[in-house]
């Protein structure tokens, strides 16, 4: 590969996945505190295909046209820009990256720390696929934990349980010692009692289902989908304070926001990672070429675990 072009998903037009193109681009080159990554695996989330489906959505997150595609990545740092520390050329990386990840380059500041622009070394024991997963979903699982703070005398339930962000959820409450029950469609079920939680269908009647399986009572929530588990959670007593939400606002509900997880939270999630003690199951990879394919597949909101992107 020449190391002054990039290939790199392009969009020309805000829409869905069928304005994602591969270009081939200039190589954006570190700048003074800057690494350049030569990416490996890129990660999907729902905010690459939700920041650009519109220009007005675009606008809110900064991009416009011609735009990138994807935020988190893992790779090999290839150029340190003047100033920097604590990484050099050949250091396994992953990070965010903002609405460009899945590009064979991408410049970060090395000292960044917000959930658009960071990098972190890559433990040993922990692939590049997976490290590809764990930026933007392991920060706001974090972010989610902290505002519930499950521990053992806990049963908590946590809507939309088998998805990028429920994977790390579950797993977490898990490792708190909490007892968890995640909602899932029927084919999600095995996946979910294979996390550690204990499946219950999402839709009307969810009170009443998590009820039947907690006759002691649900004492913490996190709706990781919408505002149907924070509804069940409180018609089962669950106080506000205990419930938290990340795709929706409800009054009265703390929101948890990835970019405010507590400092360490990616370290600590690599450190579980690499010990064995969490894993991050990969729904599905796909070669660059294959974008369009990739974005359909996590933009249909019935995948279990992370998507990634192969470079
Ligand atoms: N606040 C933040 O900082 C932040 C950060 C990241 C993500 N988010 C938002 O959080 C949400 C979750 O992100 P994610 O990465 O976990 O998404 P995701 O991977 O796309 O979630 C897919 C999961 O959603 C489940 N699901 C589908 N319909 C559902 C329903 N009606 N009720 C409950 N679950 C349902 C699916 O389960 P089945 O397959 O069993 O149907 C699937 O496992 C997204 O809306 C995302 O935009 C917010």
């Amino acid at each position: 590969m020449q190391e002054d072009k990039s290939r790199a998903v392009r969009l020309d037009s805000f829409g869905g996945p069928e304005v994602l193109d591969v270009q081939e681009v200039p190589a954006p080159q570190a700048g003074p505190g800057q690494v350049r990554v030569r990416v490996t695996a890129a990660g999907l989330n729902p905010m690459d295909w939700i920041m650009t489906t519109d220009a007005d959505t675009a606008a809110r997150f900064g991009l416009s046209l011609p735009a990138g595609f994807g935020t988190d990545f893992a790779g090999v740092v290839d150029q340190v820009g003047a100033g920097v520390t604590g990484f050099a050329p050949g250091d396994r990386v992953f990070g965010a990256a903002l609405s460009r990840a899945v590009a064979d380059f991408v410049v970060v500041d090395a000292s960044g720390e917000t959930a658009a622009n960071e990098v972190h070394h890559t433990p040993d024991g922990v692939d590049d696929r997976t490290a590809a997963t764990l930026a933007i979903a392991g920060r706001t699982a974090s972010a989610a934990l902290a505002v519930v703070a499950p521990g053992p005398d806990d049963t908590v339930l946590i809507g939309g349980a088998a998805g990028g962000v429920g994977v790390f959820a579950v797993q977490l409450a898990r490792i708190a010692g909490a007892r968890v029950i995640g909602t899932g469609s029927a084919s999600s079920a095995g996946f979910l009692r294979d996390l550690g939680a204990e499946p219950v269908g999402y839709g009307d009647g969810l009170a009443e289902r998590v009820r039947a399986l907690a006759p002691g009572g649900v004492t913490a929530a996190m709706d990781l989908f919408g505002t149907q588990t924070v509804d069940a959670a409180r018609e089962l007593g669950v106080p506000d304070d205990r419930i938290c939400t990340i795709a929706a606002q409800v009054d009265g509900v703390p929101g948890a926001n990835g970019a405010n997880a507590p400092s360490g939270s990616l370290a600590e999630i690599a450190r579980l990672v690499a010990a064995g003690r969490l894993r991050v199951p990969i729904a599905a990879s796909f070669p660059i070429e294959q974008i369009r394919r990739a974005a359909e597949l996590q933009s249909g909101r019935h995948v279990h675990g992370k998507v990634v992107i192969d470079l």
